[in-house]
């Protein structure tokens, strides 16, 4: 009851789910089309749109980001006890994907400024035993990827991106999800692209295309019998079902086609923060986000961060109080339960303990224009000395 009180006195809600209004259409297109399966007209659609986005040879729609990350450590071959080195200030997934196939999660700290994997810190953290570095492009903001596949070519580690986050941003302007052997993109409600829960997994080596395929198909190649190069299809390898069905590939096509639209009014929404934060910043109250000059956002989110716990509290409990709903993240993963119990540490993680307790985020969505001034005032409100 105090729950449903307090949810009810939410005005700005945290985020809200963007619809561009011909989800409905398609889904009723996918329903005449009687092919409700995955696969069929929309998936090719979304399919080609990415590659044609992203530039990659294959890309294959999946039911979320989680599932491409857990169809990339078995392409990349990840067995009992083979080291992966990833940030801890991330979303679980990044690591549980691993963990599954009884990787061991390596956990090395982020930079200041981007909150991005610390490319400087990722060779100390290498053993014998590393098979694969995984970045995070946090916020949609590239990671320091020339150094890192530097790294990764010196040691012959294999790079994957968690480019959740990272739909349509680039890095030197190449897309991001476009650059590791594999990337994977997630298009929950929370995404700048959405479909409720949907993802996929970008294949950038051509090497790993044909098996990534068997894997999503539940282990057979079903996919070569649909194209008709083969006559039956069989069981070849292992897999799941990482494929969604038509429905969701429909709404997710309504969302493809204004994708470039999409994305400009949230970088419209986030340089206003940015802008209006100027002085919180001069006046060292808070620090905004650092976007690197050879990166393009995709404005995936907004956060400030603060002095202190005790101020990122505050200011959550003060817009809370003015009807706003602000939220923080990440929990660092190497201080879970279940990190500590699968993964390491690859070394110190001062800055990760430290942003995780002092980054807030703020609502971003497309139609908060229109309340994006009391969000502000209710910040620097909160924030006055
Ligand atoms: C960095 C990162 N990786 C993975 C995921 C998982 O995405 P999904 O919910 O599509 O499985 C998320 C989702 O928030 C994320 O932010």
């Amino acid at each position: 009851m105090t729950a449903k009180r307090s949810r009810a006195e939410i005005r700005i809600p945290f985020n809200q789910p963007f619809l561009t209004g011909r989800e409905l259409e398609y889904i009723s297109e996918a329903h005449r089309n009687h092919h409700l399966s995955g696969d069929g007209p929309f998936t090719k659609r979304c399919h080609a749109w990415l590659e044609r986005t992203v530039g990659c040879p294959k890309a294959l729609l999946t039911h979320s980001c989680t599932a491409a990350l857990e169809m990339a450590a078995i392409l990349v071959g990840i067995r009992p006890g083979d080291e992966v080195i990833m940030p801890s200030f991330t979303f679980v997934s990044t690591a549980n994907a691993f963990v599954l196939r009884g990787g061991v999660p390596v956990f090395v700290d982020v930079r200041e400024d981007t909150l991005n994997i610390d490319e400087s810190k990722i060779e100390a953290a290498i053993t014998p035993k590393t098979r694969a570095i995984v970045v995070v492009h946090y916020a949609g903001v590239a990671c320091e990827m020339d150094d890192i596949q530097a790294v990764a070519s010196r040691h012959g580690l294999v790079v994957i991106e968690d480019a959740a986050q990272a739909v349509l941003a680039s890095y030197k302007g190449k897309p991001l999800g476009g650059l590791g052997a594999l990337g994977a993109l997630s298009f929950h409600e929370t995404k700048n692209i959405l479909c409720g829960e949907g993802g996929a997994l970008l294949v950038n080596d051509p090497a790993l295309a044909d098996r990534a395929e068997v894997i999503r198909e539940k282990g057979t190649d079903r996919s070569r019998f649909t194209r008709g190069e083969v006559d039956k299809y069989t069981w070849v390898d292992i897999g799941s079902s990482f494929l969604p069905g038509e429905v969701i590939a429909a709404f997710l096509w309504a969302q493809m086609e204004m994708a470039e639209s999409i994305t400009r009014r949230r970088k419209q929404i986030w340089a206003r923060y940015q802008e209006a934060f100027t002085g919180l910043e001069a006046a060292g109250l808070a620090r905004r986000p650092v976007v690197p000059t050879h990166a393009l956002s995709n404005a995936h989110n907004y956060y400030l961060l603060l002095r202190d716990l005790e101020t990122r509290d505050r200011l959550i409990r003060s817009l809370r109080e003015d009807g706003i709903h602000a939220v923080f993240h990440y929990v660092p993963l190497h201080d879970s339960p279940a990190g500590r119990k699968f993964g390491r540490i690859g070394g110190p993680m001062e800055i990760t303990r430290s942003v995780a307790e002092r980054l807030v985020r703020l609502p971003l969505w497309l139609g908060l224009e229109a309340h994006q001034d009391e969000v502000i005032e209710s910040c620097e409100r909160a924030l006055a000395p």
